[in-house]
């Protein structure tokens, strides 16, 4: 067992089809032989660089999709059954395609399988077969760098293939979205789902999360590259306090939008539409502090956003380092996200002479932060902060370089 995650491992760095080759030999002993073909999906994790937890409040986000993926092997059956299993948790959890879906504990990591179903279902697409699917994630999970969504997005990847449903990247991030509020019940905006469906190798994505509207920036590092930093503290969005940031923002928006109304303008359609100078005007009807530093990180994350794609366009990484700091100093004291184990690794990082810039990257409450650092800092860099995160916190992070990555897609 050990060893078959060991050679899928190695396969899937250095040779696709050796991987295709083993994923389908562990197929066929777990679901048997059959003349339908197995297909391939793959979709990948991703980093996002800045604008981080205002997605959900129509601000500018930029992430990456990375070079880590999970990978799926999927075939059609002549029945009803679905079967899926996992290859790093091995057990086979069986439902019928004709069942109406609903969340269970019990159903674990299906949960976001038949979420995506059922959302489908939800939008007149009928089965008129089940399936076997088989996954192998190179992905963290629990980590922040969106083990969740790339599941649900390479799945309906696959399903969209099987079934001859032409989702495009868009429906299928939008697909996965809505899955996560109305069946796994966290509120969470687009980014995730959005980058990996649709991330480009070697480009991240501007994104405006309050039209969709899109652009591919090319990520010129030169001699830096991203560091994924894991916390290694596990949490999931559903059991976190992310939902109670997405009401705080909207009570927030309430507020602002009451006192735009007593002076006779027009509302905000969202958090992030309020400039630094509107903000400026109108903080004084935040009473609540709470409140009121939720707005402030908001406010100043979106105008961060441009400010990196702007720095890193002129080539200028050092700004860039600098930005991803002060993202992360807002989403520690006024946004609070990071907590003890990424402001270790933020600190510590900050101490290495060839780190030119770190932050908590995604959700935050434990999971993973990203390093900005030169390209032969990367041995100083995990022993050091390495060294320093275990005496604080008792227990090792994980650290490795990244490289991007494409977006979900068929392996044929
Ligand atoms: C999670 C959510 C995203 C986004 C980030 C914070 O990853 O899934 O929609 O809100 O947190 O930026």
């Amino acid at each position: 067992m050990q060893n078959d995650i060991r050679v899928l491992n190695q396969y899937a760095q250095e040779d696709l089809s050796a991987l295709k080759r083993e994923l389908a030999a562990q197929f066929e002993a777990r679901f048997g032989a059959s003349s339908e073909p197995v297909r391939f999906f793959a979709a990948p994790a991703r980093i996002n660089i800045i604008g981080e937890h205002i997605d959900y409040n129509g601000g500018k986000v930029f992430p990456a999709a990375i070079d880590k993926y999970i990978y799926l092997a999927l075939r059609r059956r002549s029945d009803n059954v679905i079967r899926y299993d996992d290859v790093r948790f091995p057990g086979i959890f069986t439902f019928d395609i004709t069942e109406n879906f609903a969340y269970k504990k019990e159903s674990d990591y299906c949960n976001y399988l038949n979420g995506i179903l059922s959302i489908l279902k939800g939008r007149g697409v009928t089965f008129d077969s089940g399936f076997d699917a088989l996954f192998f994630s190179c992905i963290p999970p629990g980590g922040g760098i969106s083990s969740s969504s790339a599941l649900e997005c390479c799945f309906a990847r696959g399903i969209s293939s099987l079934y001859g449903l032409n989702l495009d990247g868009v429906e299928i991030a939008k697909i996965g979205q809505e899955s996560e509020h109305r069946f796994m019940n966290v509120n969470c905006g687009i980014m995730d789902q959005f980058i990996i469906a649709m991330g480009k190798k070697d480009q991240a994505i501007l994104l405006d999360c309050a039209t969709i509207e899109y652009e591919y920036v090319p990520l010129a590092l030169g001699d830096y590259r991203f560091v994924v930093m894991n916390t290694n503290k596990k949490r999931q969005l559903s059991d976190s306090k992310y939902n109670e940031r997405v009401s705080e923002c909207r009570k927030a928006l309430d507020i602002l939008n009451a006192e735009l109304a007593r002076r006779g303008e027009p509302a905000l359609p969202d958090l992030c539409s309020c400039t630094p100078e509107r903000f400026a005007e109108l903080k004084d009807c935040l009473s609540d502090d709470v409140l009121l530093r939720r707005v402030r990180h908001c406010v100043t994350e979106n105008g961060r956003v441009y400010a990196a794609v702007a720095a890193l366009r002129a080539g200028n990484l050092a700004e860039l380092g600098r930005l991803m700091d002060a993202s992360h100093e807002s989403l520690q004291s006024d946004y609070e996200t990071t907590g003890v184990e990424l402001d270790t690794l933020h600190e510590e990082a900050g101490k290495i002479p060839g780190c030119i810039g770190s932050r908590v990257t995604g959700a935050g409450f434990g999971g993973c932060g990203i390093a900005l650092i030169h390209k032969d800092a990367f041995p100083e860099f995990t022993d050091k902060v390495g060294k320093a995160y275990r005496a604080k916190i008792g227990y090792d992070a994980g650290f490795f370089e990244c490289g991007t990555g494409d977006g979900a897609c068929a392996l044929d």
